[in-house]
């Protein structure tokens, strides 16, 4: 069996990544429109490409997952323009990676979840490209 309150946690910060991308994608405006709403878009599409298989692996260990995960973070955008956002997503990753690290660490039987783990690590991966991608954008 699985974490519960660990996977509603992953489920969650995944989701808030995913939707605020989205938003970031729809509202950016200024001199950086276009390239900041290009890469807002491959933030979204890139943390929601493997939702539907997270669902489906954590549902094999016994989760049920519910409409609170799904909620979003709430609340209004920090702002329209590109830099507020791009910080807004770098904390949204970092949080969705520290919970993954949580999740991995948190699975003791590692032979009765193998595919979650290796879903995990290729989720980090995914992760540290977004971070990369988050951080050139900022000039660093
Ligand atoms: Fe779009």
């Amino acid at each position: 069996m699985i974490d519960s309150m660990l996977a509603r946690d992953l489920l969650k910060a995944q989701n808030d990544l995913i939707i605020s991308a989205r938003l970031a994608h729809w509202n950016v405006r200024g001199p950086n429109f276009y390239e900041s709403h290009l890469l807002f878009g491959r933030i979204y599409d890139t943390a929601s490409e493997k939702v539907d298989t997270l669902v489906e692996v954590l549902r094999g260990l016994g989760y049920n997952p519910t409409f609170q995960e799904f909620g979003g973070p709430g609340g209004e955008l920090p702002s329209y323009s590109c830099m507020p956002l791009i910080e807004m997503l770098t904390g949204y990753v970092t949080s969705y990676m520290a919970t993954l690290l949580r999740m991995r660490d948190a699975v003791k039987d590692k032979s009765m979840a193998a595919g979650l783990v290796n879903l995990i690590e290729q989720l980090c991966e995914d992760g540290t490209t977004l971070l990369y991608l988050l951080s050139a954008a900022q000039g660093l």
